[in-house]
């Protein structure tokens, strides 16, 4: 049986101000899975992330981490954190040392590592969010899309277990955005349990080995992408879109270029695949 390493349990909670954000929220992530949360603006994606690291505390309901309910006491959220690493939305409340290098080493001098494992981390987080030759920029001098990478490089340095982005490819550009994907691609082999918010439906379906959708502080469904995507009424209360390649996919069985037994494609080349190969008449 799949391993549980990070539960919602009934999770209830609201802003100081009275806002309800987040309402019988239950979710259970499996070791070692990647987890797209798909859902509109203001729907609760950031804030459950940050229930995901104990930065917000539930009024009811708890969150687990490999099954024990998590301490809200100093040291227990300092242990969480090097567990359960969180990419915030906004790369300006992630960054605030005076130099990319210093930002991030600030996260691994704090776990008490040796100089030359720090220095080691350090240089092996700016090589992947590709980053290295910002490190010795004032982090308030860069641009969004470099705060966004060295924000990245900051968690990754800390090594967690179960690392959560929120909204990680928004303002990459996209050469960025693709190899921030296929860096993901290379923790997810090494067993790292990954969870990610975005707004961008091709890449939560093509990546995703499961999807959840929020809508107004609740998990409306949870599922595997190809199914979750075939239900219209769903797609529309959560403001979604069909991903390019489902469109395209229906398209082409509408018009007879693909029989409706063909399978669902989770890729681009499954689609082509699926297609007919041209055959030359014209011999
Ligand atoms: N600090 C806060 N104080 C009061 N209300 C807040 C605060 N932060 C968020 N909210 C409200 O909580 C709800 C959920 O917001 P949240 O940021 O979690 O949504 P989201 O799904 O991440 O949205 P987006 O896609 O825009 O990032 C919204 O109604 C928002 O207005
Ligand atoms: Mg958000």
């Amino acid at each position: 049986m799949s391993e549980i390493i990070l539960e919602a349990v009934d999770l209830e909670y609201s802003y100081p101000d009275g806002t309800k954000a987040l309402s019988n929220v239950n979710l259970k992530v499996q070791k070692g899975e990647k987890l797209a949360i798909l859902g509109s603006n203001g729907a609760g994606k950031s804030t459950l992330f940050m229930q995901f690291n104990g930065i917000y505390r539930p009024n009811s309901g708890s969150i687990k981490y490999q099954g024990q309910d998590i301490s809200y006491k100093n040291r227990a959220l300092i242990e969480l954190r090097k567990q359960v690493g969180v990419v915030f939305q906004d790369p300006d409340s992630q960054l605030f040392s005076s130099s990319v290098y210093q930002d991030i080493s600030f996260g691994p001098l704090n776990l008490g590592l040796s100089e030359e494992e720090v220095r080691e981390r350090v240089k092996q987080a700016l090589i992947d969010t590709e980053t290295t030759d910002l490190e010795d920029k004032p982090t308030h001098l860069l641009s969004y899309g470099q705060k966004k990478r060295v924000s990245i490089a900051g968690v990754l340095a800390m090594e967690p277990e179960v690392i959560i982005f929120d909204e990680p490819t928004a303002g990459l550009d996209p050469r960025h955005a693709q190899e921030f994907m296929q860096l993901l691609e290379d923790f997810s082999l090494e067993g790292k349990t990954i969870i990610l918010s975005t707004h961008d439906v091709d890449l939560a379906y093509s990546w995703s080995d499961r999807l959840a959708i929020m809508s107004s502080g609740e998990i409306i469904a949870h599922g595997e992408p190809r199914e979750l995507f075939l239900r219209p009424e769903l797609i529309e209360r959560a403001d979604l879109a069909l991903p390019w390649l489902l469109e395209m996919y229906c398209g082409l069985v509408e018009k007879g270029w693909l029989p409706p037994s063909t399978p669902l494609p989770k890729t681009r080349d499954d689609l082509l695949r699926s297609i007919p190969t041209k055959t030359d008449t014209t011999g």
